[in-house]
């Protein structure tokens, strides 16, 4: 039975029911409802509305709901209940009789299903900072044992200069510790409690929603109660967060599928998270990898979606808002399981550090060297950039890196050049000269994973 009968004669369209009803959906919000529900069962005693036995009555019957939904969750869909506020209503009354009628007095469901998604998504992002914790620490597990495997680092896609693969995982790193200090940021502007903000206007008992919003957990109550029940502030940050999450998912991705590639061959993902191809047997996909960079798009998609949902909405609830859940639930569980996903490639990955090393060689990666050997000598920046270009023309006509051109040769481009320029060149001192912060001379990239190991101990 629906909980506003009273106004109806007829009954719903089962259309109608089908199209209107949420439960499916907002089942997950269960736990909160509950939880919400014993607070403002509280409340109601503070003000006389429910008797210290009824309210006992209440919570132990909410307490049991509770147990029983933790246990299987699912057994809720087996329900025509509209939502998830009237199945808990109705079993509470199953439970403990017609003094359960009593816990909506002065509530709504308009700041009930405020406050539950709230406390949803204050849950949700400590399990998202977790897993995305478990990720960082993957990725500094991963940094350590490269620590040597030089690699070219690109810009457009052409070998720029010499890298590690230790700082292309740190690199991640501190996206993720963004990721992580951006839902913190959400955290502290979610703290505040709609409960107690009725239908739009408030409740219309002398409830002290500051103290009802400290057992929930929250800080304080929200000041405005049309404001309360109206924003979603909270699951826009939220997928703003997913979306930046995932591009930095899909990014990494990106260049692992690249690295993965048979032109590449620089890594080698485990046959844990490839697949084959049904009719060429040599085929090993980098599926994990497609699907974290494919799913971002429907991450994406949500934070529009919910946008574009909110945009038009006049003051206070409308039931377009219920359209919310559903894409905030999906967006962050493909977050979640894409996290755990990209740790899950990271763990077995093998970098195949000979090819890496011989194209790090390749590709005149170390041309920014010698312009700058031929600075310290004396030759003005500008000047270098051309006399290295030309070299680098010439290195090219005869098929040849820089350090493999004789001194006669390379003396050919600028007198100042001598013996000392081999040296420049090597691919170690590329790597050691970029000793300043953030660098990545192995100094400093040791210096990185140091201090990310210490950001836990915190
Ligand atoms: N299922 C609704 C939602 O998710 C709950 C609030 C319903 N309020 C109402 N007045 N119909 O938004």
């Amino acid at each position: 039975m629906a909980l506003w009968g009273g106004r109806f004669s007829q009954a719903a369209d089962n259309r109608f029911k089908h199209f209107n009803d949420s439960l499916c959906v907002d089942y997950r919000l269960a736990k909160h409802d509950i939880i919400g529900s014993i607070a403002w069962s509280k409340a109601l005693l503070t003000v006389n509305v429910l008797t210290v036995v009824e309210q006992q009555k209440i919570e132990n019957g909410l307490q049991e709901l509770l147990s029983t939904v933790e246990a299987d969750p699912e057994q809720i869909l087996n329900s025509d209940a509209e939502d998830i506020h009237s199945w808990v209503e109705q079993h509470l009354i199953e439970k403990v009789g017609d003094l359960g009628k009593k816990l909506h007095t002065g509530r709504s469901r308009n700041d009930q299903v405020a406050t539950d998604l709230k406390l949803w998504c204050v849950d949700e992002v400590h399990l998202l900072i977790h897993n995305i914790n478990q990720l960082r620490q993957q990725l500094i597990i991963t940094a350590e044992k490269y620590q040597t495997a030089v690699m070219p680092g690109y810009t457009h896609l052409q070998r720029a200069q010499p890298i590690t693969f230790a700082h292309w995982c740190m690199a991640y790193f501190e996206m993720l510790t963004r990721d992580i200090s951006r839902l913190n940021d959400t955290l502290k502007r979610m703290d505040s409690s709609p409960l107690g903000s009725g239908a739009l206007a408030g409740t219309a008992y002398p409830i002290d929603r500051d103290m009802l919003a400290n057992n929930l957990g929250f800080a304080i109550a929200t000041n405005n109660s049309l404001d309360s029940v109206s924003d979603r502030d909270h699951v826009m940050e939220l997928l703003t967060n997913a979306t930046i999450g995932m591009n930095h998912l899909s990014r990494f991705a990106e260049d692992l599928i690249i690295f993965n590639s048979g032109e590449a061959n620089f890594v080698e993902l485990s046959d844990r998270v490839t697949s084959g191809s049904s009719l060429m047997p040599q085929k090993k996909n980098p599926d994990a990898l497609e699907l974290i960079r494919g799913k971002s798009g429907r991450v994406f998609g949500a934070l529009t979606g919910v946008m574009m949902t909110f945009k038009g909405l006049p003051l206070a609830y409308n039931k377009d808002m219920q359209e919310d859940k559903a894409q905030l639930f999906d967006a962050l569980d493909t977050w979640q399981e894409c996290l755990s996903m990209a740790k899950l490639v990271l763990e077995d990955i093998k970098i195949n550090e000979k090819t890496c090393l011989a194209a790090a060689k390749q590709g005149y990666a170390n041309a920014t060297e010698l312009a700058d050997y031929l600075v310290a000598k004396g030759v003005p920046f500008r000047e270098a950039h051309h006399i290295v270009g030309e070299a680098v023309v010439g290195a090219i006509a005869k098929q040849k890196a820089l350090e493999e051109l004789t001194l006669t040769e390379l003396q050919q481009y600028s007198s100042v050049i001598a013996e000392d320029v081999y040296q420049i060149l090597s691919i170690e001192s590329c790597l050691e000269k970029r000793c300043a912060k953030g660098g990545v001379s192995p100094a400093q990239v040791a210096l990185a994973i140091k201090r990310a190991k210490n950001s836990f101990m915190d």
